[in-house]
């Protein structure tokens, strides 16, 4: 307990305080205890279940998936014994990070004042009724979903109320972030369970008796369990992006964070561009990658300090499609392979490794391209000090025609009224946000470079000398004062 912070703790006994409050009531009150202890029980088994080794690291505990349990108490008990049965089956569960004591007992807390709370808005809306009294009951449908959805509803609310609270107070997450995200992330999976409650209470009341009322949990937990592996098929995807960039990280270490933060960007364009979230998922990916296929090039010309030859950037424009080969078979990737094969084209035509013109483009190779160059505008590296992000975004829309998009470079620009920017983290040096407010102001004045310095160490700035657009790759920059072979020929 001494390893969660004060305010945590407190909360934590406040809430523990708070459900026995909620269930002290039912020890004198008439309580169907054969009901309670049924659903209790099984509410710890669904719990313990995850131990075995049968169902093992595939029972999808995190997602709630035995809920329908504690809703049918909420419909079928009065408030404090529904609040009673969460109690031993949360106390008793396994829980996966430490302290452990503190976590079950926030859990079982949690979830006890959670059921009470719904119970309570389930009688005062005359659920009980609806749900019809006696055996065997007849229910009032579809009436009695009222009363249903508003106590799953309060369930919910209550719950994502208190995870929004233990997380700002344990780990300084703003409170409104805490309750939105958590609030979205649990209401329609409540809404499923609170259905699947309902069903079991109607099976439990009827002259098929408490039996069939299992049966309800064998889909329920069918569906979730699938859920889970979806989940953790894409964590083993993000593991295999991960591992792939920090190869070129360690390979290209001028560029190190770069392929992160250009998936942030190419993230911003792409919520600007309100493309639905599958999408932008994969454009994350698209940025995170676009530059996987230096793996392919030899070190020693990533890392070359002096001008390149004519064939050493030959070898270096082949990367576009050592990435493209090496990612051509991951199929969950989708629309990123063709960004990776095609980031470095210009809307002109003048780009490679094709050669393609205006919508030729893919769509995802166009983001990327922008949110690449800004990056590279705006990251201070061992060659080059970062630019201001009003001058970065001058040059873009400067190129924006020739060789970027101006849909892309306008949802950018957007995207950064509203968004901080982080721009460089490859330094050494201490960084801090770009703000909208920040006019002019990304770089300390110490750090920024004179008019001098950036015409000759800057890549970008170089090109602007030279009124070509951006470079975005570090051998560009780093032979920062040699002019490309021809526009548009960076890495
Ligand atoms: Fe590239």
């Amino acid at each position: 307990m001494r390893s969660v912070p004060p305010r945590a703790r407190l909360l934590i006994v406040c809430a523990a305080f708070g459900a026995v409050g909620c269930v002290l009531p039912t020890f004198s009150q008439p309580t169907p205890w054969t009901a309670v202890v049924l659903l209790a029980t099984l509410y710890a088994g669904c719990e313990q279940a995850v131990r075995c080794r049968f169902a093992g690291e595939s029972a999808p505990q995190r997602l709630g998936a035995f809920f329908p349990v504690l809703l049918a108490g909420v419909f079928l008990l009065p408030p404090g014994a529904a609040g009673l049965i969460a109690l031993p089956g949360a106390l008793l569960a396994p829980v996966e990070r430490r302290p452990a004591g503190p976590r079950r007992l926030w859990r079982a807390a949690q979830l006890s004042m959670a059921c009470w709370a719904g119970a309570t808005v389930y009688r005062a809306l005359g659920g009980c009724t609806l749900l019809g009294a006696g055996a065997p009951a007849q229910p009032h449908f579809p009436h009695a979903l009222l009363p249903a959805g508003a106590a799953a509803l309060t369930f919910c609310l209550t719950l994502a109320a208190l995870d929004g609270g233990i997380l700002a107070t344990a780990e300084r997450v703003p409170l409104r972030t805490a309750w939105r995200d958590q609030l979205l992330r649990s209401l329609v999976p409540i809404a499923a369970h609170g259905l699947a409650g309902l069903m079991m209470a109607v099976l439990w009341r009827s002259p098929y008796g408490p039996v069939a009322a299992l049966l309800v949990l064998l889909p329920m937990y069918i569906s979730c369990w699938g859920f889970a592996q979806y989940h953790r098929e894409r964590a083993a995807h993000q593991a295999t992006i991960r591992a792939l960039v920090q190869a070129v990280d360690i390979k290209d270490e001028y560029t190190r964070g770069h392929s992160e933060r250009v998936g942030r960007a190419a993230e911003l364009i792409a919520r600007e561009l309100g493309m639905p979230d599958e999408r932008v998922e994969v454009l994350r990916f698209a940025g995170i990658l676009h530059d996987v296929g230096k793996l392919g090039v030899p070190t020693r010309l990533l890392r070359k300090d002096g001008r390149l030859t004519p064939e050493e950037r030959r070898v270096i424009e082949l990367h576009p499609e050592y990435g493209h080969e090496m990612v051509r078979g991951i199929g969950f990737l989708g629309e990123a392979r063709s960004a990776i094969l095609h980031h470095h084209e210009r809307l002109d035509g003048s780009g490679y490794p094709y050669g393609l013109v205006g919508r030729q483009i893919p769509e995802f190779a166009r983001v990327v391209a922008v949110a690449d160059a800004f990056d590279a505008m705006t990251s201070t590296r061992c060659y080059q000090r970062a630019r201001p992000v009003e001058d970065a975004v001058a040059e873009l829309k400067r190129c924006a025609g020739q060789q970027f998009d101006p849909r892309m470079v306008r949802a950018l620009v957007r995207a950064l009224d509203r968004h901080s920017w982080y721009p460089a983290v490859t330094a050494d040096q201490p960084h801090r946000p770009h703000r909208p407010q920040d006019s002019g102001r990304n770089v300390p004045p110490s750090q920024r470079p004179s008019p001098r310095e950036s015409a000759t160490t800057d890549s970008a700035t170089a090109d602007s000398a030279t009124s070509e657009c951006p470079t975005s790759d570090n051998a560009a920059a780093s032979d920062s004062a040699v002019r490309p072979s021809r526009p548009g020929a960076v890495r």
